[in-house]
């Protein structure tokens, strides 16, 4: 659906007004290396995508919020007492966690009339809800004047999912869906937020993803189970290291302190050594990245996939026989999966010659394999947040 045509959708919802009408997109994200580093202060290596979502808002003098979207039928009207609870469990806590958060900071919000249309797939780890909240605190912050800088909205975006939503994620996916720039991905320090643009220069080869179209479930709890699991890690080698970060910590020093984690410790050690030598990856391609060493950095995602697999425990049969498949086929560099992990999507670094290849053998090996059938898409790193013109 174009622009326009989500604004004509939009007026026939909620009829003409003189208010003018507004049009917001952010993209969704894919991270390339370096996953569950981000709420421990660790590197990602993410960039925003061309899918996102869209937001036709309208300012009106009443002082009830209106949600619509061209993907859900649901329309939510609420008065100004009622955004402080959940809504069920529904896409609309996102917008709504993002106005709590405007509300409760003091900035003087009115009432207003919106409608989203996204075509990020729903949890393929693309961060579609980050691409949500982002377009929705960006879109606040300019029919209400609220003169906020990009960092507080990413904070405003990220607070909405911890605090109302319920989910304990880090910063990356607010940060890459509003400072995504073209053709580059984000080398994100997520403990000081410094972050490098570094050219996407790939060359003859394509980041290309394919969607497990895998059910995720329990995948929020498990999340919220695993930034325990590293809070616990963090105590533990607190008692050797002034670190305040699990990051903070060197594959080494971890290694060298593997006897404080008793017998009842060891998942933890596990879920550590997944962070640390993560962090390092990062690192490592990058600096691969810029020594057009591809195909280091392809490797470097095969040992991530291997570390989210055994050590952290997020990946799935779906994801793994993706990579396995990928791993298989002539021309494929890397793969891994993306994001949470629970489900979702991998993301490859494959020969432009040989992406036919590849989505041959995952629809032939794939569906015997798991009864699913995975889509493919091709990736161009794309900019962030901004408002559009219809
Ligand atoms: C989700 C979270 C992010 C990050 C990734 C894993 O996308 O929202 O903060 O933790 O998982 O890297």
């Amino acid at each position: 659906m174009n622009n326009s045509e989500i604004e004509s959708l939009f007026v026939e919802r909620f009829g003409e007004s003189e208010a003018p009408v507004r049009v917001f997109f952010a993209p969704g994200r894919v991270n390339l290396i370096g996953d569950h580093t981000d709420y421990v202060g660790g590197l990602v290596f993410p960039c925003a995508i061309h899918y996102g979502t869209t937001v036709v808002i309208r300012p009106t003098t009443k002082n009830t919020f209106k949600f619509a979207s061209t993907n859900f039928d649901l329309v939510a009207e609420l008065e100004s007492d009622q955004v402080h609870h959940k809504y069920g469990d529904h896409w609309i806590n996102y917008p709504l966690g993002v106005l709590q958060q405007f509300i409760n900071a003091g900035d003087d919000i009115g009432g207003f009339e919106c409608l989203y249309s996204g075509n990020v797939p729903n949890g393929a780890g693309l961060s579609s809800s980050a691409s949500i909240s982002v377009v929705t605190a960006f879109a606040l912050n300019e029919i209400f004047s609220c003169a906020r800088n990009l960092p507080s909205l990413i904070k405003i975006a990220q607070a909405a999912e911890n605090d109302f939503v319920g989910v304990q994620c880090g910063v990356m996916d607010q940060y890459a869906v509003t400072m995504g720039q073209r053709d580059h991905a984000m080398m994100l320090d997520c403990e000081t937020l410094q972050c490098e643009q570094i050219p996407l220069e790939l060359g003859d080869y394509s980041i290309v993803l394919f969607n497990t179209n895998q059910r995720r479930e329990l995948s929020e709890s498990k999340y919220n189970e695993r930034v325990v699991e590293t809070r616990s890690a963090l105590e533990v080698l607190q008692q050797s290291y002034p670190v305040s970060q699990l990051a903070q910590v060197s594959p080494q020093q971890l290694h060298d302190s593997a006897n404080l984690f008793g017998p009842d410790l060891q998942t933890v050690y596990r879920r550590a050594r997944h962070v640390v030598t993560e962090h390092q990856r990062v690192k490592d391609a990058v600096v691969a990245l810029r020594d057009r060493n591809l195909q280091l950095f392809g490797q470097l995602m095969f040992d991530s996939h291997d570390s989210l697999r055994d050590d952290y425990d997020v990946s799935s049969n779906p994801l793994n026989a993706l990579v396995a498949i990928a791993c298989e086929t002539e021309g494929v560099l890397g793969a891994r999966l993306t994001g949470a992990g629970f489900g979702g999507c991998t993301v490859n670094l494959v020969h432009k010659e040989h992406i036919d290849n590849l989505s041959v053998a995952v629809a032939k090996d794939y569906t015997n394999q798991t009864g699913l059938t995975a889509d493919c898409h091709r990736i161009t790193p794309a900019q962030g947040v901004r408002e559009v013109t219809a």
